[in-house]
């Protein structure tokens, strides 16, 4: 088993494991981003057991995992995933993505991970003090699930900045370039025109692709992803062209709560 950490105390790495019931969680989820790379395929029982270790896992009609088997090609821009949970407790604190089935990365489609806790030093105070004292709005978010829905229709709000245990984390879902309503609905800063969100979003996507914050990742088979979803973004970017591929998702809260309903969707 081959250990590396890097040096902002942000990304670990865990290469050839033999068996992840051998690891310690106490001693990783100090960090923000975990990847272990196992040589063979990790069974279910043991990705649902090591994953409960964070914490208890949220399900999805009955079910501890999620599966992608991935036709998009779209990019899904950088985001967090509980965004239009109503209750603060539902949004997962821990996201443990299995890659079942590993794609060659030449046709793009690499996943992304922001620190979202450094980034907010690279930004302008005044951009920061905006981000502190106004709401982002969502329109039209829930589009696929209520059909009476309209895009323009106002959805649920959040705080761009937020705190955990007194940590102060960006919170967002950078606008998509592409035509998928749920993943790409309006957003708009509180009080300001299209264009000035425009801005704010183009100042913002520079600061979180700054290198010092930003990591791109070629996933490997039989390997898991484990983010801290308070304290990271995730993202994908767009594929050259369709190629299978395959991967799990868990995702875990850091309390029990009561079964989740329909206005939890939670991508
Ligand atoms: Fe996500």
């Amino acid at each position: 088993m081959q250990i590396h950490n890097n040096s902002e105390g942000f990304f670990k790495s865990i290469t050839q494991v033999d068996d992840i019931t051998l690891i310690n969680v106490n001693e990783i989820n100090k960090f923000n981003c975990i990847l272990i790379e196992k040589s063979c395929e990790i069974p279910d029982k043991d990705y649902i057991n090591f994953s409960s270790k964070f914490g208890p896992i949220l399900s999805y009609q009955n079910k501890p995992t999620m599966s992608f088997f991935g036709q998009d090609v779209d990019e899904v821009n950088l985001h967090f995933d509980g965004i239009s949970s109503d209750n603060p407790q539902k949004v997962p604190k821990w996201l443990i993505f299995r890659v079942r089935l590993a794609h060659n990365i030449k046709f793009g489609g690499n996943f992304e991970v922001v620190d979202t806790v450094n980034v907010i030093n690279l930004l302008p105070e005044k951009l920061k003090d905006f981000l502190r004292s106004t709401k982002l709005e969502f329109y039209g978010y829930f589009i696929e699930q209520i059909q009476q829905q309209k895009y323009n229709e106002f959805s649920f709000s959040i705080d761009p900045i937020v705190q955990y245990n007194g940590i102060e984390s960006l919170r967002l879902f950078l606008p998509s370039k592409n035509d998928n309503h749920k993943l790409d609905c309006k957003k708009i800063f509180k009080g300001t025109s299209e264009e000035e969100t425009r801005n704010i979003f183009n100042e913002l996507e520079k600061a979180l692709r700054n290198p010092s914050v930003y990591y791109t990742l070629d996933l490997k088979e039989n390997s898991l992803l484990i983010l801290n979803n308070y304290f990271t973004f995730h993202g994908r970017k767009k594929f050259t062209k369709s190629v299978p591929r395959t991967f799990d998702r868990i995702q875990v809260l850091s309390h029990n709560i009561s079964s989740l309903n329909k206005s939890d969707v939670i991508i």
